[in-house]
């Protein structure tokens, strides 16, 4: 397979980065993953602009989005059709081992890009609806950048495998945030509900397509802080993501949540799968 490093197109067994490298020594970057529909790519303007964003808030310049286009394209030669997730990571670059960054502009970002295929999330899964745990959110406070900084959302991850469940959901101050790798729905009598975008949540490009698609089709969305304790009592709680799409949660902290994936969350599911091409 065909990965892109820093200008070039090289086997996988041949993309090296240095040891210096500021992402491997301080997760000094930022990352994009964007879903490949059919050789079609989902809402490529936004991530560009997030990652833009995401730059931006960390201090890394120089990056060339046209170069970035012909990297996806060329890339994506290689999975023409089915399902495949293209990942962009771009880090500060190489300079001997020192906390303190350089000015801007004065190192050459790495910047590494792949496609590879992805496997819908089995059918029993989102028919059925996943387990999550809540746990305290330990992030720091600009959880907004998308950094490849994410040995929080690892070990919350690892924390929800070890108690038997999929995912967790971070919780700052009793209120619910997001899941580690996913924004977080619930559904309050017949009402969408999701955490507000501040600078304590990643905002999600799904969790956006997701609410212009329910307002447009008559659904009320409130971008409203909800607790844990409201959580527990959502008639349908569903994690949005780029890979994860629309997944329905059928159990927090070892309490039920509704019977299966939910009405509203088949819908939004079944509005996304349209919208990428899938219905
Ligand atoms: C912490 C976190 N929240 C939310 C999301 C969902 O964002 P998107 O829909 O853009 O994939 C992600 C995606 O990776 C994430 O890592």
């Amino acid at each position: 397979m065909l990965v892109y490093l820093n200008g070039d197109f090289v086997d996988e067994s041949q993309a090296w980065v240095s040891i210096d490298d500021r992402g491997f020594l301080f997760a000094d970057g930022v990352y994009e993953v964007v879903h490949l529909y059919n050789g079609q790519v989902f809402e490529w303007d936004r991530h560009i602009k997030r990652l833009h964003r995401s730059l931006a808030g960390v201090g890394i310049s120089g990056v060339d989005d046209a170069a970035l286009e012909q990297a996806r394209d060329r890339l994506m030669q290689q999975w023409p059709t089915g399902e495949a997730a293209l990942y962009i990571q771009i880090t500060r670059g190489v300079q001997k081992r020192s906390h303190a960054p350089p000015a801007p502009g004065v190192l050459t970002p790495t910047v590494l890009m792949w496609v590879r295929p992805v496997e819908p999330i089995a059918p029993a899964l989102v028919q059925h609806g996943v387990s999550v745990i809540t746990v305290a959110d330990d992030r720091w406070a600009k959880v907004w950048i998308k950094t490849i900084g994410l040995l929080p959302n690892v070990l919350a991850k690892g924390k929800a495998q070890s108690a038997g469940a999929y995912d967790a959901i971070f919780v700052r101050d009793g209120m619910v945030m997001e899941a580690t790798s996913a924004n977080v729905f619930a559904v309050f009598d017949g009402v969408l509900a999701t955490a507000p975008v501040t600078n304590y949540i990643l905002p999600g490009i799904t969790r956006q397509v997701l609410i212009e698609l329910a307002r447009a089709h008559g659904y009320s969305v409130r971008e409203e802080p909800f607790a844990v304790d409201e959580l527990y009592r959502a008639q349908e709680v569903f994690l949005s993501g780029t890979l994860t799409e629309v997944l329905a949660v059928s159990e927090v902290d070892g309490r039920r949540i509704g019977s299966g994936a939910g009405p509203v969350t088949l819908a939004m599911l079944k509005l996304l799968h349209r919208q990428v091409g899938l219905e």
